[in-house]
């Protein structure tokens, strides 16, 4: 049983006062709706707009952004909900140590360093792709050795050590940086749309929705587990593609839920995190939809250029100075999101080491600066080892089996906690609830289904590690576990959950 022991969330919020882990407040609900608009617009917009239209979807790639936002807002009211009754820094993660258990807690914490760590090395390398373009186009082209591609992308290297540095000094002074940074990036997007609205062919989005193909080359592991499920033959484009591509535009969602690990450093979480989430989201989901349809208006989705549709689209037109803007723009969206996914990353390995289900001496806070600075560390070098190492293109649909499978565990996780603790304040409630949250799990559920066999089987992996890691020295080291350990939401009685560790 104790597997399924919970945290009360008494608990959760004591141990943030604990001085040894506090972190400074000082953030507002401006100042999250920035950080999630500054996350989730990155690597996703700028590339897979393109090859999505181009590969999977046709033009109907704006319904597939559009399927990707439904998901994506269901489980964020999720997020908010559990955001605004557990205002401690891990996200996801904390929320479930609240309602389904430790083991369920330890899976989705497992789930979402996935999700970070990927994440930041796939952007990364994206970044390093994105810088290669600008320099070429200004006449400074990056040698192949050091740069996207090559055998070590120094480049991507050097601005995983850099925004490392800035992150472990401090979390104000990254988000003073973020916010210059993502308003350039807003700009550019929004430049995308004006600009591009002149060249729009009405031609191009005929048909809509590209007759289905049987394609030869997805067979095998590179197939979505549904058909491979189904023994239907792959294909792309018709209803299934646009399905398919709602699972692959889902990487340029993932971010919003980020803004959840913040928590611990809002001045008022209970009001500001909700509307950070769902704010950062509705700009995200408008501004893709734009996109996707100039875009897939100004050059016909067979022509699309699969790497670098934005800028390409503009040359396509003969407006070079345009494309290179884009370029710049891109260096600088996708500089934040990196950014962004170490400070997720540090802070859900910070609630899991303060918990002991990691070293707890991991979560040493900097006396001064206040941020978790071992944590910072370690997460810089190891994501900076991936990013410079790891051969692009393999690692972005895991970024989405970690980051929808930690969606589903919030959606149940909302349910349970309804039920045991109906007494907590929530400053956020899902409408709905049960349907609501239960809707969304299961189209997170579906998504997954949509994702190759090759991702599920390395997830599977993933998640076999993972529990070796739990099985192997967290559960017994586990601070709920050890003799002693008092719930606050029981003043008076010592934890129950003496007698299981001292059984262990
Ligand atoms: N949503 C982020 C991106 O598109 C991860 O880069």
């Amino acid at each position: 049983m104790n597997l399924l022991r919970t945290k009360s969330v008494e608990q959760s919020l004591a141990d943030t006062d604990e001085p040894e882990f506090r972190l400074k407040k000082s953030l507002s609900a401006l100042d999250l709706t920035l950080f999630g608009v500054g996350v989730v617009i990155g690597a996703g917009i700028f590339t897979l707009t393109g090859r999505v239209a181009h590969e999977v979807a046709g033009p109907a790639v704006v319904i597939s952004f559009a399927v990707a936002a439904v998901a994506c807002a269901l489980a964020a009211m999720c997020y908010a909900e559990f955001a605004s009754t557990v205002p401690v820094s891990g996200s996801a993660y904390t929320f479930s140590y609240a309602s389904l258990g430790e083991l369920f807690a330890w899976i989705i914490g497992w789930d979402l360093i996935l999700e970070m760590f990927l994440g930041a090395s796939v952007v990364a390398q994206g970044w390093s792709s994105y810088l290669g373009v600008l320099m070429e186009q200004l006449g400074y082209p990056i040698p192949a050795a050091i740069g996207y591609g090559g055998t070590v992308d120094v480049m991507a290297i050097l601005l995983v050590l850099v925004l490392g540095a800035l992150m472990t000094f401090g979390i104000k002074e990254s988000m003073r940086v973020n916010l210059v940074l993502v308003f350039i990036k807003l700009f550019i997007v929004i430049f995308v749309i004006v600009a591009g609205i002149m060249f729009i062919d009405p031609a191009n989005y005929s048909p809509f929705v590209p007759e289905a193909q049987v394609i030869e080359s997805a067979k095998g592991f590179s197939q979505p587990l549904l058909q491979f499920l189904s023994g239907v033959e792959p294909t792309a484009f018709g209803v299934g593609g646009i399905f398919a591509g709602a699972a692959l535009v889902f990487f340029a969602y993932i971010g919003f839920d980020v803004v959840a690990t913040t928590a611990e450093e809002t001045k008022r979480p209970q009001r500001d995190l909700p509307i950070g989430i769902i704010a950062s989201l509705a700009i995200c989901t408008v501004l893709y939809c734009a996109v996707a349809l100039v875009v897939t208006g100004m050059v016909s989705y067979e022509d699309l250029d699969p790497n670098a549709a934005l800028a390409n689209a503009f040359v396509y037109h003969g407006q070079e100075w345009m494309a290179t803007l884009i370029s710049a723009g891109a260096v600088a969206g996708l500089t934040t999101v990196v950014l962004t996914l170490l400070i997720g990353a540090t802070r859900v390995i910070f609630a899991m080491s303060r918990d002991a289900l990691l070293p707890l001496a991991l979560a040493k806070v900097h006396p001064t600066r206040r941020t978790p600075w071992v944590i910072s560390i370690l997460v810089t070098i190891i994501v900076a080892i991936v990013a410079g190492f790891t051969p692009v293109g393999v690692l972005e649909e895991m970024v989405n089996i970690g980051t929808l499978s930690a969606f589903v565990l919030v959606s149940i996780g909302v349910i349970a906690l309804r039920r045991s603790r109906p007494d907590l304040k929530r400053g956020f409630r899902v409408p709905w609830s049960p349907w609501l949250p239960a809707l969304s799990a299961l189209i997170c559920v579906y998504l997954m289904l949509n994702l190759t066999v090759g991702t599920w089987l390395r997830f599977l992996a993933w998640l076999a590690v993972g529990f070796v890691i739990y099985f192997a020295y967290s559960r017994r080291h586990s601070r709920l576990g050890q003799p002693g350990y008092v719930d606050p939401s029981l003043p008076h009685v010592v934890s129950h959950h003496r007698e299981d560790a001292e059984d262990s």
